[in-house]
Protein backbone atom coordinates (compact mmCIF):
# COMPACT_ATOMS: atom_id res chain seq x y z
CA UNK A 1 0.00 0.00 0.00
CA UNK A 2 1.50 3.47 -0.98
CA UNK A 3 1.61 5.99 1.82
CA UNK A 4 -0.28 9.25 0.30
CA UNK A 5 0.76 11.63 3.55
CA UNK A 6 3.15 11.02 6.49
CA UNK A 7 0.09 12.35 8.24
CA UNK A 8 -1.37 9.42 7.67
CA UNK A 9 1.14 7.21 9.83
CA UNK A 10 -0.65 6.43 13.47
CA UNK A 11 0.97 7.76 16.56
CA UNK A 12 2.69 5.25 18.70
CA UNK A 13 2.68 5.14 22.11
CA UNK A 14 6.33 5.28 23.78
CA UNK A 15 7.47 1.98 24.79
CA UNK A 16 6.61 1.38 28.34
CA UNK A 17 9.74 2.06 30.72
CA UNK A 18 10.58 5.63 28.47
CA UNK A 19 6.93 6.60 28.68
CA UNK A 20 6.70 5.33 32.75
CA UNK A 21 10.15 7.87 33.34
CA UNK A 22 8.86 10.47 31.31
CA UNK A 23 4.96 10.57 33.58
CA UNK A 24 7.34 10.75 36.70
CA UNK A 25 9.55 13.34 35.97
CA UNK A 26 6.89 15.44 35.05
CA UNK A 27 4.73 14.07 37.98
CA UNK A 28 4.74 16.94 40.98
CA UNK A 29 4.15 14.83 43.61
CA UNK A 30 5.93 14.97 46.07
CA UNK A 31 6.19 11.01 47.59
CA UNK A 32 6.05 9.39 43.94
CA UNK A 33 8.06 6.61 42.97
CA UNK A 34 10.10 5.31 40.31
CA UNK A 35 10.13 1.70 39.84
CA UNK A 36 9.65 1.20 35.92
CA UNK A 37 13.34 1.19 34.39
CA UNK A 38 16.06 -0.80 34.83
CA UNK A 39 18.48 1.86 35.91
CA UNK A 40 20.23 1.62 39.05
CA UNK A 41 19.59 4.20 42.40
CA UNK A 42 21.15 4.42 45.63
CA UNK A 43 19.68 4.49 48.84
CA UNK A 44 18.51 8.58 48.01
CA UNK A 45 16.67 7.47 44.54
CA UNK A 46 19.67 9.33 42.95
CA UNK A 47 21.73 8.10 39.93
CA UNK A 48 24.94 6.62 41.22
CA UNK A 49 28.18 7.03 39.18
CA UNK A 50 30.64 3.76 39.97
CA UNK A 51 33.63 5.13 42.54
CA UNK A 52 35.35 3.06 40.16
CA UNK A 53 34.32 4.11 37.19
CA UNK A 54 34.88 7.71 38.44
CA UNK A 55 38.36 7.12 39.00
CA UNK A 56 39.02 5.69 35.80
CA UNK A 57 37.27 8.94 34.08
CA UNK A 58 40.26 11.23 35.88
CA UNK A 59 42.71 8.86 34.73
CA UNK A 60 41.29 9.65 30.87
CA UNK A 61 40.85 13.09 31.69
CA UNK A 62 44.09 13.21 32.81
CA UNK A 63 45.69 11.85 30.05
CA UNK A 64 44.05 14.00 27.50
CA UNK A 65 43.36 11.39 24.82
CA UNK A 66 42.17 12.38 21.41
CA UNK A 67 38.89 11.89 19.43
CA UNK A 68 39.99 9.90 16.66
CA UNK A 69 37.55 7.29 14.74
CA UNK A 70 37.62 3.30 16.43
CA UNK A 71 38.02 0.53 13.92
CA UNK A 72 35.03 -0.78 12.57
CA UNK A 73 34.86 -3.78 14.97
CA UNK A 74 35.29 -1.27 18.04
CA UNK A 75 38.53 -0.93 20.36
CA UNK A 76 40.74 -4.19 20.60
CA UNK A 77 41.55 -3.46 24.17
CA UNK A 78 37.80 -3.20 25.08
CA UNK A 79 36.79 -6.20 23.27
CA UNK A 80 39.99 -8.19 25.24
CA UNK A 81 38.23 -7.34 28.45
CA UNK A 82 34.86 -7.30 27.57
CA UNK A 83 35.33 -10.63 26.46
CA UNK A 84 37.46 -11.80 29.41
CA UNK A 85 34.70 -10.58 31.76
CA UNK A 86 32.15 -12.75 29.93
CA UNK A 87 34.05 -16.10 29.10
CA UNK A 88 37.19 -15.75 31.66
CA UNK A 89 40.18 -14.98 30.81
CA UNK A 90 40.81 -19.11 29.45
CA UNK A 91 37.80 -19.73 27.17
CA UNK A 92 38.12 -15.76 25.92
CA UNK A 93 41.43 -17.08 24.68
CA UNK A 94 39.72 -19.05 22.46
CA UNK A 95 40.19 -18.64 18.35
CA UNK A 96 36.52 -19.45 17.65
CA UNK A 97 34.88 -16.37 19.50
CA UNK A 98 34.97 -13.43 17.64
CA UNK A 99 33.65 -9.96 19.22
CA UNK A 100 32.75 -6.58 18.18
CA UNK A 101 31.48 -3.34 20.07
CA UNK A 102 28.50 -2.32 20.05
CA UNK A 103 25.92 0.37 20.77
CA UNK A 104 25.18 -0.98 23.95
CA UNK A 105 23.16 -4.41 24.73
CA UNK A 106 20.54 -2.86 22.30
CA UNK A 107 22.68 -2.31 19.60
CA UNK A 108 24.14 -6.07 20.15
CA UNK A 109 21.16 -7.61 20.38
CA UNK A 110 19.84 -5.55 16.94
CA UNK A 111 23.18 -6.51 14.72
CA UNK A 112 22.37 -10.30 15.81
CA UNK A 113 19.51 -9.98 14.53
CA UNK A 114 20.31 -8.29 11.33
CA UNK A 115 22.85 -11.62 10.68
CA UNK A 116 20.63 -14.11 11.61
CA UNK A 117 17.84 -12.79 9.28
CA UNK A 118 19.94 -12.55 6.63
CA UNK A 119 22.47 -15.09 6.88
CA UNK A 120 21.19 -17.68 9.08
CA UNK A 121 17.62 -17.19 7.51
CA UNK A 122 15.72 -19.08 10.04
CA UNK A 123 12.35 -19.83 10.30
CA UNK A 124 11.31 -18.86 13.71
CA UNK A 125 13.11 -16.99 16.97
CA UNK A 126 11.47 -18.41 20.24
CA UNK A 127 11.18 -15.41 22.89
CA UNK A 128 10.44 -16.04 26.25
CA UNK A 129 7.29 -15.54 27.67
CA UNK A 130 7.35 -12.49 28.84
CA UNK A 131 10.48 -10.86 27.75
CA UNK A 132 12.26 -7.25 27.78
CA UNK A 133 9.83 -5.51 25.40
CA UNK A 134 12.66 -4.38 22.93
CA UNK A 135 13.37 -8.35 22.04
CA UNK A 136 10.47 -8.02 19.95
CA UNK A 137 10.39 -4.63 18.55
CA UNK A 138 14.55 -5.26 17.69
CA UNK A 139 13.45 -8.79 15.62
CA UNK A 140 10.11 -7.29 14.35
CA UNK A 141 12.24 -4.47 12.60
CA UNK A 142 15.94 -6.00 12.06
CA UNK A 143 14.22 -9.00 10.95
CA UNK A 144 10.92 -8.91 9.62
CA UNK A 145 10.73 -12.45 7.69
CA UNK A 146 11.33 -14.29 10.70
CA UNK A 147 8.53 -15.53 12.65
CA UNK A 148 8.37 -14.59 16.32
CA UNK A 149 7.22 -17.73 18.90
CA UNK A 150 7.12 -17.70 22.35
CA UNK A 151 8.36 -19.60 24.88
CA UNK A 152 6.66 -20.76 28.27
CA UNK A 153 8.80 -19.61 30.50
CA UNK A 154 7.00 -18.17 33.75
CA UNK A 155 4.87 -20.00 35.39
CA UNK A 156 1.95 -17.45 37.73
CA UNK A 157 0.81 -21.16 39.59
CA UNK A 158 4.07 -21.49 41.16
CA UNK A 159 5.56 -17.92 40.44
CA UNK A 160 8.78 -19.87 39.81
CA UNK A 161 10.24 -21.12 36.07
CA UNK A 162 8.02 -23.44 33.65
CA UNK A 163 10.60 -25.13 32.52
CA UNK A 164 8.67 -28.32 31.63
CA UNK A 165 6.80 -26.11 29.11
CA UNK A 166 10.33 -24.32 27.71
CA UNK A 167 11.90 -27.17 27.08
CA UNK A 168 8.57 -28.96 25.21
CA UNK A 169 7.85 -26.09 23.30
CA UNK A 170 11.17 -26.21 21.53
CA UNK A 171 11.49 -29.53 21.32
CA UNK A 172 8.23 -29.82 19.21
CA UNK A 173 8.29 -26.79 17.80
CA UNK A 174 11.72 -25.56 16.99
CA UNK A 175 13.76 -26.22 14.05
CA UNK A 176 17.54 -26.64 13.01
CA UNK A 177 18.89 -22.65 12.74
CA UNK A 178 16.03 -22.02 14.60
CA UNK A 179 16.83 -18.74 17.09
CA UNK A 180 16.25 -19.10 20.97
CA UNK A 181 16.54 -16.42 22.87
CA UNK A 182 17.87 -16.55 26.44
CA UNK A 183 18.42 -14.49 29.10
CA UNK A 184 21.93 -15.21 30.27
CA UNK A 185 20.68 -13.75 34.01
CA UNK A 186 18.60 -12.42 36.14
CA UNK A 187 15.73 -12.92 33.77
CA UNK A 188 14.14 -9.56 32.56
CA UNK A 189 11.45 -9.15 33.53
CA UNK A 190 10.73 -12.23 35.89
CA UNK A 191 13.82 -12.02 38.05
CA UNK A 192 13.82 -16.00 37.62
CA UNK A 193 16.35 -17.86 36.35
CA UNK A 194 17.47 -22.01 35.44
CA UNK A 195 19.16 -23.53 37.58
CA UNK A 196 23.03 -25.12 36.68
CA UNK A 197 21.08 -28.59 35.81
CA UNK A 198 18.34 -26.99 33.98
CA UNK A 199 20.88 -24.79 31.98
CA UNK A 200 22.91 -28.22 31.03
CA UNK A 201 19.10 -30.08 30.05
CA UNK A 202 18.58 -26.86 27.63
CA UNK A 203 21.87 -26.84 26.06
CA UNK A 204 21.32 -30.37 25.33
CA UNK A 205 18.38 -29.89 23.64
CA UNK A 206 20.24 -26.61 21.66
CA UNK A 207 22.75 -28.88 20.80
CA UNK A 208 20.65 -32.00 19.72
CA UNK A 209 18.43 -29.83 17.52
CA UNK A 210 20.98 -27.60 16.30
CA UNK A 211 19.31 -24.29 17.27
CA UNK A 212 21.22 -20.83 17.23
CA UNK A 213 21.39 -19.34 20.69
CA UNK A 214 21.19 -15.40 21.22
CA UNK A 215 22.17 -15.18 24.74
CA UNK A 216 21.44 -11.99 25.88
CA UNK A 217 23.46 -10.50 28.95
CA UNK A 218 22.18 -7.48 30.28
CA UNK A 219 22.86 -7.89 34.12
CA UNK A 220 25.82 -9.70 34.48
CA UNK A 221 26.95 -8.81 38.23
CA UNK A 222 23.34 -8.40 39.44
CA UNK A 223 22.15 -11.50 39.96
CA UNK A 224 24.60 -12.90 42.49
CA UNK A 225 27.02 -9.94 42.99
CA UNK A 226 29.75 -12.22 41.35
CA UNK A 227 30.74 -11.49 37.84
CA UNK A 228 31.50 -14.74 37.10
CA UNK A 229 28.91 -16.30 39.10
CA UNK A 230 26.83 -14.83 36.83
CA UNK A 231 28.27 -15.62 33.48
CA UNK A 232 28.09 -19.18 34.33
CA UNK A 233 25.32 -20.56 31.91
CA UNK A 234 27.31 -18.79 28.97
CA UNK A 235 30.54 -20.25 29.83
CA UNK A 236 28.78 -23.77 30.28
CA UNK A 237 27.04 -23.56 27.08
CA UNK A 238 30.71 -23.21 25.14
CA UNK A 239 32.17 -25.71 27.01
CA UNK A 240 29.03 -28.13 25.99
CA UNK A 241 28.89 -27.15 22.46
CA UNK A 242 31.56 -25.54 21.14
CA UNK A 243 34.90 -26.99 22.13
CA UNK A 244 37.52 -29.49 20.06
CA UNK A 245 35.36 -32.00 22.00
CA UNK A 246 31.98 -30.78 21.69
CA UNK A 247 30.55 -33.80 19.40
CA UNK A 248 29.73 -32.47 15.92
CA UNK A 249 26.47 -33.80 15.43
CA UNK A 250 25.33 -31.33 18.33
CA UNK A 251 27.35 -28.55 17.18
CA UNK A 252 24.67 -25.75 16.65
CA UNK A 253 26.23 -23.74 13.75
CA UNK A 254 26.87 -20.66 16.26
CA UNK A 255 25.56 -18.64 18.98
CA UNK A 256 25.57 -15.25 19.79
CA UNK A 257 25.84 -13.20 22.95
CA UNK A 258 25.39 -9.92 24.10
CA UNK A 259 26.50 -7.94 26.61
CA UNK A 260 25.92 -5.05 27.96
CA UNK A 261 27.69 -3.10 30.18
CA UNK A 262 25.04 -0.46 30.90
CA UNK A 263 24.11 -1.77 34.27
CA UNK A 264 27.39 -3.26 35.82
CA UNK A 265 29.02 -0.23 34.87
CA UNK A 266 26.14 2.19 35.70
CA UNK A 267 27.50 3.58 32.07
CA UNK A 268 23.42 3.86 30.95
CA UNK A 269 23.91 6.73 28.83
CA UNK A 270 27.21 5.96 27.38
CA UNK A 271 25.64 2.92 25.14
CA UNK A 272 28.97 0.70 25.69
CA UNK A 273 28.12 -3.24 25.30
CA UNK A 274 29.67 -6.09 22.53
CA UNK A 275 28.52 -9.15 20.48
CA UNK A 276 30.35 -12.24 20.71
CA UNK A 277 30.21 -14.85 18.30
CA UNK A 278 30.73 -18.30 18.83
CA UNK A 279 31.59 -20.56 15.76
CA UNK A 280 32.53 -24.56 16.20
CA UNK A 281 36.21 -25.03 16.28
CA UNK A 282 35.88 -26.48 12.57
CA UNK A 283 34.51 -23.21 10.94
CA UNK A 284 36.71 -20.18 10.45
CA UNK A 285 34.96 -16.91 11.60
CA UNK A 286 36.64 -14.67 9.56
CA UNK A 287 33.53 -14.86 6.59
CA UNK A 288 30.99 -14.17 9.19
CA UNK A 289 33.42 -11.43 11.09
CA UNK A 290 33.38 -9.78 7.70
CA UNK A 291 29.51 -9.67 7.47
CA UNK A 292 29.29 -8.44 10.86
CA UNK A 293 31.54 -5.68 10.38
CA UNK A 294 30.06 -4.39 6.70
CA UNK A 295 26.54 -4.41 8.92
CA UNK A 296 28.40 -2.05 11.40
CA UNK A 297 29.78 0.05 8.82
CA UNK A 298 26.51 0.81 7.32
CA UNK A 299 24.57 1.49 10.65
CA UNK A 300 27.39 3.13 12.62
CA UNK A 301 30.72 3.67 10.59
CA UNK A 302 32.31 2.78 13.84
CA UNK A 303 31.37 2.64 17.68
CA UNK A 304 32.12 5.23 20.09
CA UNK A 305 34.60 6.04 21.96
CA UNK A 306 34.27 6.79 25.92
CA UNK A 307 32.44 3.84 27.18
CA UNK A 308 35.13 1.51 25.30
CA UNK A 309 38.14 3.49 27.09
CA UNK A 310 36.38 3.65 30.43
CA UNK A 311 35.12 0.21 30.76
CA UNK A 312 38.96 -0.69 29.64
CA UNK A 313 40.67 1.13 32.09
CA UNK A 314 38.77 -0.10 34.77
CA UNK A 315 39.38 -3.65 33.87
CA UNK A 316 42.90 -3.70 32.84
CA UNK A 317 43.75 -2.03 35.98
CA UNK A 318 44.16 -4.65 38.86
CA UNK A 319 43.24 -1.95 41.95
CA UNK A 320 40.63 -0.58 39.77
CA UNK A 321 38.87 -3.89 38.66
CA UNK A 322 39.01 -5.31 42.14
CA UNK A 323 37.06 -1.34 43.06
CA UNK A 324 34.59 -2.01 40.11
CA UNK A 325 33.82 -5.69 41.81
CA UNK A 326 32.86 -4.20 45.07
CA UNK A 327 30.79 -1.43 43.22
CA UNK A 328 29.21 -4.12 41.60
CA UNK A 329 28.30 -5.60 45.19
CA UNK A 330 27.34 -3.11 46.81
CA UNK A 331 24.64 -2.49 44.47
CA UNK A 332 23.89 -5.83 43.58
CA UNK A 333 23.57 -6.28 47.84
CA UNK A 334 21.53 -3.00 47.95
CA UNK A 335 19.00 -4.50 45.60
CA UNK A 336 18.87 -7.71 47.42
CA UNK A 337 17.94 -5.66 50.80
CA UNK A 338 15.04 -3.45 49.48
CA UNK A 339 13.70 -7.44 48.26
CA UNK A 340 13.84 -8.19 52.17
CA UNK A 341 12.74 -4.56 53.17
CA UNK A 342 9.88 -4.59 51.04
CA UNK A 343 8.27 -8.47 51.87
CA UNK A 344 8.72 -7.94 55.53
CA UNK A 345 7.11 -4.32 55.27
CA UNK A 346 3.75 -6.16 52.87
CA UNK A 347 3.56 -8.57 55.73
CA UNK A 348 4.28 -6.72 58.71
CA UNK A 349 1.20 -4.64 57.39
CA UNK A 350 -1.04 -7.69 56.52
CA UNK A 351 -0.72 -7.08 52.63
CA UNK A 352 -3.19 -10.03 51.58
CA UNK A 353 -1.26 -12.51 49.62
CA UNK A 354 2.10 -14.35 50.03
CA UNK A 355 5.18 -12.56 49.06
CA UNK A 356 7.89 -14.58 49.77
CA UNK A 357 8.70 -14.65 45.65
CA UNK A 358 10.12 -10.69 46.12
CA UNK A 359 12.99 -12.44 47.89
CA UNK A 360 13.54 -15.85 46.16
CA UNK A 361 13.63 -13.34 42.78
CA UNK A 362 16.70 -12.05 41.73
CA UNK A 363 18.41 -9.61 39.82
CA UNK A 364 17.29 -5.76 39.56
CA UNK A 365 13.24 -6.97 39.22
CA UNK A 366 10.40 -8.41 40.48
CA UNK A 367 7.60 -9.78 38.91
CA UNK A 368 4.84 -9.05 41.58
CA UNK A 369 2.03 -10.53 40.38
CA UNK A 370 0.21 -7.58 40.51
CA UNK A 371 -2.29 -7.06 37.92
CA UNK A 372 -2.34 -4.22 35.42
CA UNK A 373 -5.34 -2.60 36.82
CA UNK A 374 -3.55 -2.58 40.42
CA UNK A 375 -0.77 -0.85 38.39
CA UNK A 376 -2.72 1.98 37.02
CA UNK A 377 -3.99 2.21 40.46
CA UNK A 378 -0.94 2.34 42.53
CA UNK A 379 -0.30 5.20 39.46
CA UNK A 380 -2.78 7.18 39.36
CA UNK A 381 -3.91 7.02 43.31
CA UNK A 382 -0.31 6.87 44.98
CA UNK A 383 2.02 8.09 42.40
CA UNK A 384 3.86 4.94 41.79
CA UNK A 385 4.86 3.80 38.57
CA UNK A 386 5.87 0.43 37.46
CA UNK A 387 5.45 -1.58 34.15
CA UNK A 388 1.96 -2.77 33.66
CA UNK A 389 2.70 -6.61 33.51
CA UNK A 390 3.68 -5.61 37.40
CA UNK A 391 7.55 -5.58 36.90
CA UNK A 392 8.97 -3.47 39.63
CA UNK A 393 12.37 -2.20 38.94
CA UNK A 394 14.01 -2.83 42.82
CA UNK A 395 16.40 0.02 42.67
CA UNK A 396 13.46 2.71 43.22
CA UNK A 397 13.00 1.17 46.88
CA UNK A 398 14.69 2.83 49.35
CA UNK A 399 14.42 2.60 53.51
CA UNK A 400 12.61 6.03 53.04
CA UNK A 401 10.08 4.83 50.66
CA UNK A 402 9.45 1.08 51.36
CA UNK A 403 6.38 1.41 53.80
CA UNK A 404 4.39 4.56 51.50
CA UNK A 405 4.94 1.28 48.26
CA UNK A 406 4.10 -1.38 51.01
CA UNK A 407 1.02 0.30 52.10
CA UNK A 408 -0.20 1.76 48.61
CA UNK A 409 -0.03 -1.84 46.96
CA UNK A 410 -2.06 -3.25 50.50
CA UNK A 411 -4.48 -0.66 49.45
CA UNK A 412 -4.80 -1.74 45.76
CA UNK A 413 -4.75 -6.02 46.32
C1 LIG B 1 14.47 -1.90 31.25
O1 LIG B 1 14.16 -3.06 30.98
O2 LIG B 1 13.76 -1.16 31.94
C2 LIG B 1 15.78 -1.34 30.75
O3 LIG B 1 16.50 -2.32 30.09
C3 LIG B 1 15.60 -0.10 29.97
C4 LIG B 1 15.01 -0.37 28.62
O4 LIG B 1 15.71 -0.11 27.65
O5 LIG B 1 13.89 -0.86 28.53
Amino acid sequence: MTLKSLGDLPVLPLPESFALTAAYNDDPFHEKVNLGQGVYRDNNCQPWVLPSVREAEETLYNRQVDHEYLPIAGDSKFLTNARELLFGPQIASSKNITSLQTVAGTGANHLAAIFCAQKLCPKNVFISDPTWDNHHLIWREAAPNVMQLLYPYYDPSTRGLNFEGMLAKLESSAEENDVVILHACAHNPTGIDPTREQWKKIAEVVGRKKLFVVFDCAYQGFASGDADADAWAIREFYSMLFTESSSPSSTPAGMFVCQSLSKNFGLYGERIGALHLITPTSTSPEGAKAHLVQAVRAEISCPSLFGARIVHAVLDDAELRSKWQEDVQIMALRIKSVRALLKSELERIGAQGDWCHIEKQIGMFSFTGLSSAQVQELREKHHIYMLSNGRMSLSGLNESNVAYVARAIRDVL
